[in-house]
């Protein structure tokens, strides 16, 4: 809008200039002219028919009375009827023709210098020019375009800083949902709010409101078919599985065993990963509806899951430790605790025989944390960002992960209005912490 107004008004104003300066020419010209008349009709009436021919009958303290000007310099030239000049400055070019009592105003070049002339023709046959230069005529029409210049400009300084005052308060609401939007995760598909939308930009909203609920059902499709999928994948791999393990058991040569433990491993990553996956579409179902409301301890969730993981570190050779301080926040614990699953996961996977892993939870107010540090390898700065993609590995990471752990704790994170950090402290391999933004004081047990 301020693009186009400014430009408008400054062609307004160009214009209303050129217009004042028309104005301003044509009125000083009107007044100056009649008063350059009076001295012409004034010296028409004098010129008498002598005995040397005409002259002019006017003593020369007279013609100079006549001719006085405290601003301008004033000429005057009296011809007969054939042309031949009877007084005044010869060098002025003859006036046009006119006839007899008629009058004439023009411009002319005289010495140089543009010169105003009243003419008039005398009913003898005698024409009488007086000129006077333009100085007071300039004066007046600058005097009128300053007069009327300034007060435009005035007038168009403001409504140019009204223009800007409405502009800016018309487009606020705009700003508002500008910063709704931008302040949106990626997966958090709500309708935006339309209730304090200006009336101009109500139906867009309501527009964009009816794209987000159909990105919401088409999402809705793809989780649950994902949700299926995994599912179904579920049952039989669970058949399979116990199926192995009953042939584990029976005695067969160590090649066929050999075999068999290897489809078994294989097995249990096909369940571990429809397992992820399940939790990763039950992640994002929960960021399209209300936020989970059980109040969650995170030091009796990470308690818990410290204690399962014990065999695995004791297996793994990793000291398995924790520091855990009371910590309450609003969430959905099996998320939370699956969150916390990977992280463990990873410190003991990643961690070579004899290094350390500790769990830690608390508060630092006003937020709450769960984290876990680790003795290993640590994440390289380059891949803090890309560990979080899905299916995501660092090339040459032991193991035969997915890749899919840590999109989990990020979606999970993301989900509780929490945000996910990865430090390489010193002395340490990698600390990755889950820090929430509320704490609530009420600590359930
Ligand atoms: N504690 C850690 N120490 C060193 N590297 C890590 C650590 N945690 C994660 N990484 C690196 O980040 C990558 C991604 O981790 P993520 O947990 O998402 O997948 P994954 O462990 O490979 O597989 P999944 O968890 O699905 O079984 C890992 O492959 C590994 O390279
Ligand atoms: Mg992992």
């Amino acid at each position: 809008m301020l693009s186009f107004l400014i430009p408008a008004l400054l062609l307004l104003v160009g214009c209303a200039a050129v217009l004042s300066y028309v104005l301003a020419l044509h009125a000083a010209t009107t007044a100056y002219d009649r008063s350059l008349l009076d001295p012409a009709l004034d010296m028409a009436e004098n010129v008498r028919l002598g005995a040397n021919g005409p002259q002019l009958d006017m003593l020369a303290q007279e013609q100079e009375a006549l001719l006085y000007d405290h601003e301008d310099t004033l000429v005057f030239q009296i011809r007969d009827g054939a042309g031949d000049l009877i007084a005044g400055v010869p060098d002025l070019a003859p006036a046009p023709p006119l006839a007899p009592g008629q009058r004439a105003f023009f411009d002319v070049t005289y010495n140089g210098k543009p010169l105003r002339i009243a003419a008039v023709r005398a009913a003898t046959g005698f024409t009488v020019q007086v000129g006077e230069t333009l100085n007071k005529r300039s004066r007046l029409v600058r005097e009128i375009l300053a007069a009327e210049f300034l007060p435009t400009v005035l007038i168009a300084l403001a409504s140019l800083a009204l223009a800007r005052t409405v502009v800016a308060h018309g487009i606020a609401p705009l700003a508002r949902v500008r910063s709704q939007i931008l302040a949106r995760s990626p997966h958090d598909l709500r309708p935006l709010d339309e209730r304090n939308a200006p009336l101009e930009i109500a139906p867009a909203i309501e527009a964009f409101n009816h794209l987000l609920s159909q990105l919401r059902d088409s999402n809705a499709v793809q989780q649950r078919f994902l949700t299926n999928a995994a599912h179904q994948l579920r049952t039989p791999l669970a058949a399979l599985q116990m199926h192995l393990e009953l042939l584990l058991r029976r005695e067969l040569p160590s090649d066929v065993h050999q075999e068999i433990e290897a489809m078994h491993g294989a097995t249990t990553r096909a369940t571990r990963l429809a397992n992820q996956l399940l939790i990763l579409a039950k992640a994002e179902a929960s960021m399209e509806q209300a936020r989970p409301k059980t109040l969650v301890n995170l030091r009796s969730l990470a308690d818990a899951a410290v204690h399962e993981w014990v065999p695995r570190a004791i297996a793994r050779e990793v000291d398995l430790g924790f520091d855990l301080a009371d910590a309450s926040v609003w969430g959905d614990a099996v998320l939370l605790t699956e969150s916390l699953n990977n992280l463990i996961d990873n410190a003991l996977r990643y961690t070579p025989p004899g290094g350390a892993a500790t769990v830690r939870c608390g508060v630092r107010s006003p937020t709450a944390y769960f984290s876990v540090e680790d003795s290993g390898p640590g994440i390289p700065q380059w891949a803090h960002e890309r560990v979080f993609e899905r299916f995501f590995r660092i090339q040459g990471t032991v193991g035969d992960g997915a890749g899919l752990g840590l999109a989990i704790v990020r979606e999970v994170a993301e989900q509780h209005g929490a945000h996910v950090t990865i430090e390489n402290p010193t002395g340490l391999g990698t600390r990755i912490t889950v820090v929430f933004a509320a704490v609530t004081p009420e600590v359930p047990r």
